[in-house]
C-alpha cells in the first residue's frame, strides 16, 4: 500500500501556506523561530489507536488479548507518554532517562517495559523500585543480575526473555536485529533462547512472563513478521514441553514501515494485525492449548509521520554535474544535528516549500544543513522550484520518529523544539536548547 509522508491535518491556505494541526506553519515559525520540529497531536494520536483497535480487533476474532506498547526511543516527551497513557496504551523504554520522562507524564510503571541490551544497576534498580511491568532480559548475564538485585530489594523482577529468531529484516543493517550476528537476545536456533527461560523459570526472583522478540526496523514485509510470531510460538511450545508451563506472554515487537516520501509504501496496521492474528492462529491450531496475551511495540509508525520539521531557507547555489546537468543545493538553518537519519541509514525524505507555493519549474535539488562537513545532507535528492530563495519555509515530512531523540548538538547547535499542534493551538512538548543550556553543560577553568 502506498502512502503520504504527510500528517493527517496538512493542508495549503488559500493563500498556499501550509498548516497543520489548524495552525500556519508561518505563525510557528515566528512564535518558535527554526528549525522547529512540528508534532500533529491528532495524527500521533490517531495512529496509536489505529494500533490498538486493529490488533485488539484481529487477536479477539481468536479470543486472544494485545497490548500495545508505545517504543518510545522514537520519541518521547512526558505529555506524548500521557497522551499514550490516556488512548490506553503503554511504553517500552530503553534507559533510566526514557523511564523518567515516562512517568513523568503519568504512566503507572505496571505499563511500561525496559529494554536494553546492557542495562545498568540504576536503571534496574528504579525499574524494579518503582515496579515496572516487565523487564526484557538480553542475556545470561543480565539474568543472575537481575535475579540477585531484585533478592537485594526484595522484590520479584517480572522477566520477558529477548529471543533472537534468526528472521533478518528491516531497512538498514544497523536496524535489523534479529539474525545471529547482532549484539541483542538470545538465539533461538542454539538453543540459548530455552536455556535463559529455564534459567529464569528456575530463578528464585524472576516471575518469567514470556518470550520477547524485534525484528528490526521500517520493515515492509508482513511475512517477516509471520515468520517471527511462528518461531516464537514454537519456542513457547517447547518450552511446555521442558518445563510444562505455557508462558502467559508473547511480545512480537515493533518494526512497521511508513513512507517518508510522497507514494512510497508502508505497512497498513490493520492488514498487519490480520495477517499476523491469522499466522499466530495457523501456528497455534496444530500446538493446542491456550492462547497467551500479546504485545507489540511500534515507534516509528505511531511518531513518524506525524512529525515534520520546518526550517528556514538560507543560501540556495548551483553546482553543474559530471553527467552536464544541474544541482540546486538548498542550505536550511538545521542538517545532520536535527536530523543524522539521511547520513546514519541513507534515508530519503522529502521537502516542499511551507511558507507559500511556486509555480515555477522544479529542479533537481539538495536540502544540506549548515554543519561543516560536506555529508550534511537533510534530503539528498527532491525537485524543488527554481525560486526557493532566503526566507522561505521548508518542511520536510515523516521526521518525527528518530529525529529529536536522536539530535546531538554537534557544532555545538541548539536542539530545535518540539511543539505540538491540534485544532489551532500549538504548545511546547520539548523546549529548544539555549546558548545558556550550552554554557551551562560547560565547565570553564
Ligand atoms: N521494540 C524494540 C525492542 C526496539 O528496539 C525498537 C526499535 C522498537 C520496538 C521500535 O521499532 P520501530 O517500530 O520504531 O521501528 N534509529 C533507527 C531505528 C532504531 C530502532 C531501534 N529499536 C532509525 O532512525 O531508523
Amino acid at each position: 500500500m502506498t502512502h503520504s509522508p504527510w500528517s493527517c491535518t496538512a493542508t495549503r491556505s488559500d493563500a498556499g501556506v501550509l498548516n497543520v494541526g489548524g495552525v500556519s506553519v508561518t505563525d510557528l515559525a515566528s512564535q518558535f523561530g527554526t528549525p522547529l520540529y512540528v508534532v500533529d497531536e491528532r495524527d500521533f494520536r490517531a495512529r496509536a489507536s489505529a494500533f490498538r483497535d486493529h490488533f485488539s480487533a484481529a487477536f479477539a476474532r481468536h479470543g486472544a488479548q494485545v497490548d500495545v506498547f508505545y517504543a518510545s526511543k522514537a520519541f518521547l516527551s512526558s505529555q506524548v507518554a500521557g497522551w499514550m497513557h490516556e488512548d490506553g496504551l503503554c511504553i517500552d523504554v530503553a534507559s533510566l532517562g526514557e523511564l523518567e520522562v515516562a512517568l513523568r507524564g503519568g504512566i503507572p510503571a505496571s505499563r511500561i517495559g525496559l529494554h536494553g541490551n546492557n542495562k545498568q544497576i540504576d536503571e534496574l534498580t528504579r525499574a524494579l523500585t518503582v515496579g515496572v511491568g516487565r523487564i526484557i532480559v538480553d542475556s545470561f548475564t543480565e539474568i543472575d543480575v537481575v535475579n540477585e538485585l531484585a533478592g537485594s530489594l526484595g522484590v520479584k523482577a517480572p522477566v520477558m526473555v529477548r529471543v533472537t529468531t534468526g528472521v533478518h529484516a528491516g531497512g538498514h543493517e544497523y536496524i535489523a536485529t534479529s539474525h545471529e550476528d547482532q549484539k541483542f537476545g538470545l538465539s533461538l536456533a542454539t538453543g540459548a533462547a530455552l536455556e535463559a527461560l529455564l534459567a529464569c523459570h528456575a530463578a528464585e526472583n524472576l516471575t518469567l512472563l514470556g518470550i520477547h522478540t524485534h525484528i528490526g526496523s521500517q520493515i515492509l514485509s508482513i511475512d517477516a513478521f509471520r515468520e517471527s510470531a511462528d518461531r516464537m510460538l514454537r519456542l513457547r511450545a517447547a518450552f511446555v514441553d521442558a518445563a510444562g508451563v505455557e508462558l502467559p506472554e508473547v511480545d512480537l515487537g515493533g518494526g512497521y514501515a511508513i513512507a517518508y516520501t510522497e507514494g512510497a509504501e508502508a505497512l497498513d496496521p490493520a492488514d498487519a494485525a490480520v495477517e499476523i492474528a491469522d499466522a499466530v492462529a495457523q501456528v497455534m491450531e496444530p500446538i493446542g492449548g491456550t492462547w497467551p496475551r500479546f504485545s507489540i511495540e511500534p515507534g516509528r509508525a505511531i511518531a513518524g509521520p506525524a512529525g515534520m520539521t520546518l526550517y528556514s531557507v538560507g543560501v540556495v547555489k548551483r553546482v553543474s554535474l559530471e553527467d552536464g546537468g544541474e544541482r540546486q543545493y538548498v542550505a536550511v538553518d538545521g542538517g545532520m544535528s536535527d536530523n543524522p537519519r539521511t547520513i546514519m541509514y541513507g534515508a530519503q525524505y522529502s521537502a516542499a516549500i511551507a511558507s507559500r507555493e511556486s509555480d515555477v519549474t522544479p529542479v533537481l535539488s539538495r536540502v544540506v544543513g549548515k554543519h561543516c562537513e560536506s555529508g550534511d545532507i537533510v534530503v539528498r535528492d527532491v525537485d524543488l522550484p527554481q525560486d526557493i530563495a532566503r526566507g522561505d519555509l521548508l518542511a520536510v515530512p515523516a521526521t518525527g520518529a528518530y529525529g529529536r531523540s536522536m539530535a546531538s548538538n554537534y557544532n555545538n547547535a541548539l536542539r530545535p523544539a518540539v511543539v505540538a499542534v491540534r485544532d489551532g493551538a500549538a504548545k511546547v512538548l520539548v523546549r529548544r536548547d539555549t546558548i545558556a543550556d550550552l554554557l551551562d553543560w560547560d565547565v570553564p577553568a
